[in-house]
């Protein structure tokens, strides 16, 4: 059975991407063909017995959703290069503001409690986008590498450490184009890695599963790894996110929620043990000091960026 692309299988319940058809014919290459035509709507109700029989076909179903995964990560990696033109000329205010309300609350906030911070480490960061991180802690660490998904972005950012950082420094940092799913380092070698809000666009559960025992497979033994991801127990921020993730509204196409008991449970299963908790809500200053204590036990859970620190054992 041969099947032919059409712009129609959008419509099917598996929503096959365009190059579907090339994988189908070489699959089911015994003679019949399936011509589902440029106007999808009406060919396809002509012949549901047949499209049924496709879509039910098991080996159909895996191709389908590894299709779909592929094209879901390249609408990722698009999004992330479009968003380069807004850091071109970036506005530092902008940026000051995500510094202070989440990655001083969870990133940078797990870091300290490392023993040292990232003094003379070895550091892995996964998905850094523009590796502001990166400019920050080279003057601390012994080696920062770092890896994103698209070229685009990777040079993009090598330009921006040369232009932020002394030549010695910028020599301690190597950014480059890789996949999370394999990460180019061999087992136990970095001290530190961090994912900061990167797990969250990557589709498809088995491959974000991939994606953390490769992290607990490259990280040293008494070795720590830090993940931050959205909170999905800030159903007001979710339910908002979801809806304008299903009408295609929102700009980075992909970003899952999980609630910080799924991520300790998956740190767990890669025998990463979950030394300490924190999310984005709350008072770091505890300017008010009773009060500031009580507000931040109360709302310490929800916070819409939330994580991890976890030691390897
Ligand atoms: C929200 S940005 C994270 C930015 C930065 N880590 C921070 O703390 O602000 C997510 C980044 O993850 C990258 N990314 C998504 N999927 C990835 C994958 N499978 N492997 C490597 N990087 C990935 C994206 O390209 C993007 O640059």
């Amino acid at each position: 059975m041969v099947a032919t692309y059409s712009g129609g299988f959008q419509y099917f319940k598996y929503g096959v991407p365009k190059y579907c058809a090339l994988f189908l014919e070489h699959l089911l290459a015994n003679g019949n063909i399936i011509n589902l035509g440029s106007k999808p709507k009406s060919k396809f109700f002509k012949m549901p017995n047949m499209v049924f029989k496709v879509l039910n076909n098991p080996n159909i179903k895996i191709i389908f959703f590894i299709l779909n995964t592929m094209e879901e990560e390249q609408k990722v990696r698009e999004s992330y290069k479009k968003r380069l033109d807004r850091y071109k000329n970036y506005n530092i205010k902008e940026y000051l503001h995500y510094i202070d309300g989440y990655k001083l609350k969870t990133d940078y906030y797990f870091i300290q409690y490392i023993p040292n911070g990232l003094k003379n480490k070895i550091v892995l960061d996964i998905g850094p986008f523009v590796p502001f991180d990166a400019v920050y802690w080279a003057s601390t660490v012994k080696e920062y590498h770092a890896i994103d998904l698209s070229q685009e972005v990777v040079d993009f950012g090598n330009q921006y450490i040369k232009k932020e950082l002394q030549e010695d420094l910028v020599k301690k940092i190597k950014y480059q184009q890789a996949n999370a799913l394999n990460l180019p380092y061999q087992d136990n070698y970095f001290d530190v890695v961090y994912a900061f809000s990167t797990i969250d666009h990557v589709p498809g559960k088995e491959r974000r599963d991939k994606i953390f025992s490769e992290i607990a497979r490259v990280t040293k033994k008494r070795g720590f790894v830090i993940i931050t991801l959205p909170n999905r127990l800030n159903f007001i921020y979710y339910y908002r996110n979801m809806r304008l993730q299903k009408k295609g509204k929102y700009p980075i196409s992909l970003e899952i929620w999980y609630t910080p008991k799924e991520l300790k449970k998956i740190l767990i299963k890669n025998n990463l043990r979950p030394l300490l908790f924190k999310s984005s809500a709350g008072d770091n200053t505890r300017d008010v000091p009773v009060i500031s204590d009580i507000y931040n036990m109360l709302v310490r859970k929800f916070g819409v960026r939330m994580g991890w620190l976890a030691q390897k054992y």
